[in-house]
């Protein structure tokens, strides 16, 4: 069933916000900055998740978290062709090599966030061969958690875990480019067909007739059939998970990328206009989608993967579609307003993005920043900045 399109309900987004070339370039300078500081202490070692009181605390190489921070290595290196950056991304891609020879915590389906953003890019970036076939091998390990009748990656733990198994999460869209990397470097499209699978699956389970999406879905793994909707970081199984969404559309117009589908394409742009009527009047989301005012907290953290989804999406609408030029402005919209009133300029913090909320149920990173929302803020602006290719 084609969950509905809400349009766009909000008169927010008509006015183009300024982004000039002098603004973007002070603020990346900022980040610039922020990662200078951080780059002897993540040498070998990289950001935890979450901050604790805004401060990063080093750690090894064990999360599904850990590749943002070579992610937004790369971003710097391309930005400023400074070598210093590079010194440090050849240490850690050495530490993603050794993690996948290792196998050390990789029963995740995160291992597309892992490989995409340490090799893939390794190989787009710096034309590295061993990261190359690092990403191939990190591609076949994903691959083994693909269950064939219910056509989906299963998400979390290992395949005979009760609890997790046949769950699928909407997180996930994010971690299917690297199989289509996979498959476009070895010409075998198996890779190909099991990501486009996934995609279609929650295309059908995990969006909801309104257009809002479920956190995670479980499929009958023996049938194929699909079973429930729970929420694992949302408020309620049917209420809809802010950073969810989020990946839902950056995630979606990514496998129209792919793949070429219109049907992810459209899906990307329904699920954008859900999230976009549901904003406070600075554009940046509350935690969960049904909250719109109030004392919850906000998550910076899915407003700058939803800025770089919009940018991404306005990108493949053809010029007669009339929301082209307001996913434009609510991106840069969110830019801005994560500039003026979310990042650390004038607090102690080795962060990026404050006021990110990793987990309200489990009472996990409230309110702190999130490695992830640091990365993709600067991914937002990079993006805005110069002509880029992604990593996804
Ligand atoms: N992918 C896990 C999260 O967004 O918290």
């Amino acid at each position: 069933m084609k969950s509905i399109d809400e349009g766009i309900k909000h008169n927010n987004f008509k006015i183009r916000t300024e982004l000039n070339k002098e603004w973007l370039d002070k603020e990346i300078q900022f980040v610039l900055r922020k990662i200078d500081e951080n780059l002897d202490i993540f040498k070998t070692k990289v950001p935890p998740a979450v901050s604790k009181n805004l401060v990063y605390i080093p750690e090894e190489n064990t999360d599904w978290t850990a590749s943002f921070w070579i992610g937004m290595l790369y971003l710097a290196y391309e930005y400023t062709n400074d070598d210093k950056y590079l010194h440090v991304i050849k240490i850690q891609l050495e530490s993603f090599k050794d993690r996948l020879t290792k196998n050390i915590q990789l029963e995740t389906h995160d291992i597309g966030f892992l490989y995409s953003l340490s090799c893939v890019a390794g190989y787009e970036v710096l034309n590295d061969k061993t990261a190359k076939e690092t990403a191939i091998k990190a591609a076949d390990k994903l691959m083994t958690r693909y269950h064939k009748k219910a056509k989906i990656l299963q998400a979390w733990g290992d395949l005979s875990d009760p609890e997790q198994h046949g769950r699928m999460i909407i997180d996930c869209n994010m971690n299917l480019p690297l199989l289509y990397f996979a498959s476009k470097v070895t010409g075998d499209k198996k890779y190909y067909d099991i990501a486009a699978n996934h995609a279609e699956q929650a295309a059908k389970y995990i969006v909801r007739a309104d257009s809002s999406t479920y956190h995670t879905f479980y499929m009958d793994t023996e049938t194929g059939n699909p079973l429930y909707g729970k929420t694992a970081q949302g408020y309620t199984d049917q209420s809809c998970w802010a950073r969810g969404q989020a990946w839902g559309v950056y995630g979606f117009v990514l496998s129209y990328v792919h793949t070429g589908n219109r049907e992810f394409l459209d899906l990307s742009e329904r699920l954008a206009n859900y999230f976009l009527n549901r904003l406070p009047e600075d554009a940046i989301c509350y935690w969960d989608l049904v909250f719109t005012d109030g004392s919850e907290e906000r998550d910076s953290s899915a407003a700058a993967i939803m800025a770089c989804g919009l940018l991404e999406l306005s990108k493949h609408l053809p010029i007669s579609n009339p929301y082209r030029e307001l996913y434009e402005n609510a991106a840069i919209k969110m830019i801005k307003s994560l500039a003026a009133n979310y990042t650390t300029k004038e607090v102690p913090s080795n962060g990026i993005l404050q006021h990110a909320v990793y987990s309200k149920p489990d009472d996990n990173g409230v309110d702190e920043c999130c490695i992830w929302g640091d990365y993709y803020y600067f991914e937002a602006l990079i993006r805005t900045a110069m002509s880029w290719k992604m990593y996804w």
